[in-house]
């Protein structure tokens, strides 16, 4: 049974730390950021505004842009590294906020590539006839578990959310063609948050919260990311008989213009066919992918029967990619 893309939204928090912001807290400056990343500025999550905060409001506005009301939801599925509270999980709190009580919800945490497991699952529950509809969403407060003394990772990073709502596809609809994803457990410690879990709880005795921030082999991280996202991307463009030419928009993971330049060029996609928004948010893990295809979506960037590839890669390490017809 086909499934379709009917709806995708996001949401950023208000605030914007800018290059020259973190200039003032790190010893760094915009000309370093900018040339090995292409980040100019990140949102950050107010206090008292949560994963789940973020991540309902990016999935009402996917929810009224699909024209479903929150109470006919029969999945959630949040995908993030920074939940709320360890237990319950996200998808929880977001079932309660946006009024979703007959959905069946919970989260996976696969890093920046979790929103594209999401929709992996999700398209196949529904087309195994499960459920007729979900909500998956990326979603993450990358900024409670950053070391903001360490510049080697505290200028990466940013908060927000992304969503879609997968449902049957009618005969008018679009279509997720294929899927595909991956994982190498033997590289968990490229890129990890040591602490906060069974491992290494943080305790009164062990109170070092910069335990419980993200810590990255950033040179390593980069190089498999660019050889693991053409082959994932590759992978779902062969299932689904198309060639370069046929694909109207390549959304990749944000984090690093210099990977996203590098796997255009392997997969013979010009620039211009290639979407990013890294310039403004920063990588947001498993929001980031999410958050850009709302943003190609509702730009027009997408349009009515395109051929869309998504891909992204992330702590794991894992990776994914998705071929759509819109
Ligand atoms: N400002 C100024 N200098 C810096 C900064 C900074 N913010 N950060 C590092 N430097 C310095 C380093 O100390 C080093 O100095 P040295 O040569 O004197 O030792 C120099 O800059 C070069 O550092 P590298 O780490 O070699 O820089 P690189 O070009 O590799 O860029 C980066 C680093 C941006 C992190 C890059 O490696 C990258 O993007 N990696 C991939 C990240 C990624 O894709 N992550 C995946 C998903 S994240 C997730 O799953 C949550």
């Amino acid at each position: 049974m086909p499934v379709c893309i009917a709806g995708t939204g996001s949401y950023l928090p208000e605030k914007i730390l800018t290059n020259a912001d973190l200039e003032k807290i790190v010893d760094t400056d915009d000309e370093w950021i900018v040339t090995r990343t292409g980040i100019r500025e990140r949102r950050i999550a107010a206090d008292g505004e949560f994963t789940s905060h973020m991540a309902a409001k990016a999935g009402e506005k996917a929810l009224e842009q699909a024209g479903i009301d929150a109470a006919d939801v029969e999945l959630i599925i949040v995908a993030t590294i920074t939940p709320d509270t360890l237990t319950p999980a996200t998808a929880c709190y977001v079932q309660q906020h946006i009024g979703a009580q007959g959905a069946v919800a919970f989260d996976i945490s696969a890093a920046c590539s979790g929103f594209l497991y999401s929709m992996k699952i999700a398209k196949r529950l529904i087309s195994d006839g499960a459920f007729s509809n979900a909500l998956i969403i990326g979603a993450e407060k990358l900024s409670s578990f950053i070391n903001w003394e360490d510049r080697t990772t505290c200028v990466l990073f940013g908060d927000g959310a992304g969503a879609a709502v997968l449902r049957k596809a009618g005969p008018d609809d679009g279509e997720i063609l294929a899927t595909e994803m991956g994982t190498d457990g033997r590289q968990t410690h490229l890129l990890n948050i040591p602490g906060g879990g069974s491992a290494c709880p943080i305790t009164i005795e062990n109170a070092d919260k910069r335990l419980a921030t993200l810590a990255m082999l950033g040179k390593e991280v980069f190089k498999h990311a660019v050889t693991r996202m053409r082959q994932s991307a590759e992978k779902v463009i062969e299932r689904s008989g198309l060639k370069p030419e046929d694909i109207a928009l390549v959304v990749p993971h944000q984090a690093n213009l210099r990977i996203i330049d590098a796997i255009a060029d392997r997969l013979s996609v010009p620039k211009e066919r290639v979407f990013t928004n890294l310039q403004h948010y920063g990588n947001t893990s498993a929001a980031a992918v999410a958050i850009a295809l709302d943003e190609a979506n509702r730009t027009g960037a997408i349009k009515k029967g395109d051929h869309v590839v998504l891909v992204v890669f992330g702590a794991g390490l894992t990776w994914a990619a998705a071929a759509v017809r819109w």
